[in-house]
């Protein structure tokens, strides 16, 4: 393994993000000079998955504040209301998105209240996303080692869309950094990838980053999942989240339902990492949970190729809410929590 994927990062020029619309065939690095850039970036899928959208939207937010002109902080803050609801409106789903901003304005609102100049708060906010970065990294190699130990050695993994290294702030991923984990303690596992329709999450970044760091991996269409599990061909499902909610109930790429019912089904494990980040404590249950809906011509088209006639119906949910009764456990860098998750999952926030 490589370990050396990572989709973001802070430069004296901008935010750079790996161009993840063009791989696998092209490798990409885009400068954001603006907050407006880094906004658009996130909604345009740049780059994705919940916790690299967290990473992106606190450097967003930093590099906003640097380019702000003047010396009074109380303009400062408007200014970064204001960045902060670009922000906040690129994508409803992952709440790593919310958190991230809730972050850099309680660091902002600390630092303006201990009194520091304007240019000092600038560099607290910059060193603050940069930390939001390392930790969210360090997460992940921790969810990579509790989560390891659950993967048995010679098995089979399925994942649906791409919670890797491409999807957080880097290098291990959380679905992802599970195997990632079990391969570094020396386990011999497989991964199995949901292509992920109609994005290709799965055939296009998980296929890729699996390659990458020479773990092999077998490319599924997203129908042959309960084929391949009622044939005995998978020992373990691990899939991340956009937002868990304090009961244990799921919202991740849309299938991950599906699957989860298969798993069920056939007596799989079905298991979710996900940093605390995603963890939503005040939204109560999945009912709450905001699901995105996107462009329909994702559905209807493949780049420039028409698949469906115009004229028709199209629904194009980008998420669904697996309830908590599937989920065999949730691995977050606190360890594996179970079932009564409203339990679980407050113990681990007040470790
Ligand atoms: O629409 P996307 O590509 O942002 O959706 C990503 C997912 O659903 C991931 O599984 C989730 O964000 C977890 S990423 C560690």
């Amino acid at each position: 393994m490589k370990l050396n994927i990572i989709p973001v990062k802070w430069s004296d020029e901008g935010v750079l993000m790996l161009d993840q619309r063009l791989l696998p065939t092209e490798e990409k690095w885009l400068t954001l000079r603006t907050y407006n850039d880094v906004a658009a970036g996130i909604k345009d899928m740049v780059v994705r998955g919940a916790p690299a959208i967290g990473v992106s939207a606190a450097y967003g937010i930093a590099l906003g504040a640097k380019q702000f002109v003047g010396t009074n902080a109380d303009d400062l803050a408007e200014e970064i209301d204001y960045i902060s609801d670009v922000i906040g409106a690129t994508r409803p789903t992952a709440v790593n998105l919310f958190w991230a901003i809730d972050r850099m304005k309680r660091t902002f609102e600390k630092a303006k209240g201990e009194g520091k100049s304007v240019s000092e708060i600038k560099q607290i906010l910059i060193d603050d996303a940069k930390a939001i970065h390392d930790e969210d990294i360090e997460s992940q190699r921790l969810i990579a080692q509790f989560g390891g130990e659950l993967i048995e050695n010679d098995s089979t993994v399925l994942t649906h869309c791409n919670a890797g290294a491409l999807a957080t702030g880097g290098v291990w991923g959380t679905a992802l950094g599970v195997i990632r984990g079990a391969v570094d303690q020396g386990k011999k596992v497989s991964v199995i990838a949901d292509e992920t329709r109609p994005y290709l999450q799965g055939a296009r970044l998980t296929a890729w980053e699996l390659n990458e760091d020479d773990i092999p991996v077998t490319l599924i269409t997203d129908n042959m999942s309960g084929h391949i599990m009622k044939k005995g061909g998978v020992q373990a499902v691990v899939v991340g989240s956009d937002r868990i909610a304090a009961n244990g109930d799921v919202a991740n790429k849309i299938g991950t339902y599906m699957v989860a019912v298969l798993a069920k089904r056939h007596g799989i494990p079905f298991y979710v990492a996900a940093p605390l980040s995603t963890v939503d404590m005040n939204c109560p249950t999945g009912d709450e949970i905001p699901i995105e809906e996107r462009d329909t011509r994702e559905i209807t088209h493949v780049k420039d190729v028409q698949l469906a006639p115009e004229g028709i119906g199209v629904s194009n949910y980008a998420f669904d809410v697996t309830p908590n009764d599937l989920v065999t456990a949730i691995i977050t860098e606190k360890g594996v929590a179970r079932a009564p998750y409203i339990e679980s999952l407050r113990k681990q926030f007040e470790q």
